[in-house]
């Protein structure tokens, strides 16, 4: 989440919230919620009727932080173990402090053992760019505003990703299209969301951990002001683009989540 925006961030809340909720009997029980993984299926309706690409399924992870919560390597491993999904993507955040690369980027090549499919990434706000040379050489191919044509068994597609545009302000949607041929389908990685009406076909986002501490029915107290509510989690659609918020795997701040479980998200692509 952004930090500079909402009134809890700027407030003392790291070193506050933890003896509150230890005051109030509830750190447990945050704790416990913050591992407790939902695997969500979504229906993208990106395709035209009978693409052969109906059917291919998307696994998404966002926000994974995982240096600050190692624990969670060992519950997304076997959440995702019985899953079938044809390509990965991973919409940034792999760290929690901006220095720390070593820790996070073990913390990663230990979950991507268990990703069985090709796996594509975009930096969030939290990760530093020396993340990117040892994730690649893991195996995962990082877009950084720029895009590939994705073969699957049943086509190909444009994925196209873009860099921060929370903390290091480095997004930039054109170069990330740059010469690219998008009469079929394209899908676009953004860490947050900003406004690209009708960029592509689908936006996969991130970055809100769904307000991560929320009333009773999902209503967040602590989130990214800069987002309208409806985009806070979930799916959304502007115009003809269908988008994703996913609420993240991880936790920022304090490693406890309420009435907002941590999530996995598995996209299928239908005909529209
Ligand atoms: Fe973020």
């Amino acid at each position: 989440m952004d930090e500079t925006r909402d009134l809890f961030h700027r407030l003392p809340v790291k070193q506050v919230l933890p003896r509150l909720l230890r005051l109030a009997g509830l750190a447990d029980r945050g704790l416990r919620n913050a591992l407790d993984l939902q695997v969500t299926r979504n229906r993208l309706a990106v395709l035209p009727p009978g693409s052969r690409l109906s059917g291919c399924t998307i696994l998404h992870l966002s926000d994974l932080h995982l240096e600050h919560f190692p624990e969670l390597i060992g519950a997304v491993t076997a959440a995702i173990a019985p899953l079938r999904y044809d390509m990965c993507l991973l919409t940034g955040d792999f760290a929690f402090r901006h220095n720390v690369v070593d820790a996070a980027v073990d913390g990663v090549r230990e979950l991507h053992e268990a990703i069985t499919a090709p796996t594509y990434a975009i930096l969030g706000n939290h990760d530093s760019i020396r993340i990117v040379p040892p994730l690649e050489r893991a195996g995962i191919r990082f877009l950084i505003n720029e895009h590939v044509r994705v073969e699957t068994s049943g086509g190909a597609f444009l994925l196209a990703g873009v860099d921060d545009c929370v903390h290091y302000r480095a997004s930039n949607l054109e170069r990330a299209l740059e010469g690219a041929d998008q009469d079929g389908l394209t899908v676009l990685m953004n860490h947050a969301h900003v406004e690209y009406r009708e960029a592509a076909d689908a936006y996969l986002t991130g970055h809100t951990h769904g307000g991560q501490i929320c009333l009773p029915g999902g209503i967040p107290i602590m989130s990214n002001a800069s987002a309208p509510r409806r985009l806070i989690s979930g799916a959304w659609r502007c115009v003809a683009m269908q988008g994703y918020t996913s609420r993240g795997v991880g936790a920022s701040m304090v490693r406890v989540r309420f009435n907002c479980r941590p999530e996995i998200v598995l996209h299928e692509l239908v005909a529209r």
